[in-house]
């Protein structure tokens, strides 16, 4: 799947200055604060991501404000693989944020499932040293699954960072984009 890549964009580590954080890849999977994603895109470029891509899922595209995301974004949003005669056109990622991040899209990257473009790219660049941060969005039933736990032990012992807190009332399961931002910004380079 590398070979999706333009290599010829630079990145670099979001330890960096912020006008060398690099080129930013925040997926947004099928949940409702999926239709805030933009906000998240405004506030990277203002801390000094230089290019963001915006990929979801297949039904995380129907969730995704893009009448918004067409005025904050360069590129399209992204959900599908590049076919041959298609054009490269996004650079390698310096950083990813999964947010939100559901349930399935969480155990298919743990379990190594890579049938959406978007799980795809989690597994590929988990492990590669670049910093991954997961913010999972569910229901508390669902956080009590055995797969669930299984999922974030395995993405953690992969080196990805996970922001979620399961006493969250769930009116506050999801962390505010500032804070998610906050968190990815702090984590150390690769
Ligand atoms: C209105 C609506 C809200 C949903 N909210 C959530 C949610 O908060 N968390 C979650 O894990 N799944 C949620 N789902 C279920 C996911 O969309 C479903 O599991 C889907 O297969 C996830 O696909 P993805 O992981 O490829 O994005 C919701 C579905 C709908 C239709």
């Amino acid at each position: 799947m590398a070979e999706d890549f333009d290599q010829g964009a630079a990145a670099s580590s979001p330890g960096a200055s912020q006008a060398e954080r690099g080129v930013l890849y925040i997926i947004a999977c099928a949940a409702p604060p999926a239709s805030g994603v933009a906000e998240l895109v405004s506030l990277a470029r203002s801390s000094g991501w230089g290019r963001i891509q915006v990929i979801g899922t297949p039904l995380g595209m129907r969730f995704l404000d893009h009448y918004r995301l067409s005025h904050v974004l360069d590129e399209p949003v992204r959900s599908e693989w590049r076919m041959p005669w298609e054009p490269k056109t996004m650079p390698p990622p310096s950083a990813m944020v999964v947010a939100p991040a559901t349930f399935n899209t969480i155990n298919k990257w743990a379990a190594g499932i890579t049938d959406t473009f978007a799980v795809g790219l989690l597994c590929e660049f988990s492990g590669a040293g670049l910093p991954i941060l997961a913010v999972p969005c569910l229901q508390a039933e669902l956080a009590r699954h055995t797969a669930f736990s299984r999922s974030l032990e395995e993405l953690r012992s992969m080196g990805v960072r996970v922001l979620f807190d399961p006493d969250a009332p769930p009116q506050a399961r999801m962390p505010s984009w500032e804070q998610i931002l906050a968190e990815l910004n702090g984590m150390p380079p690769s």
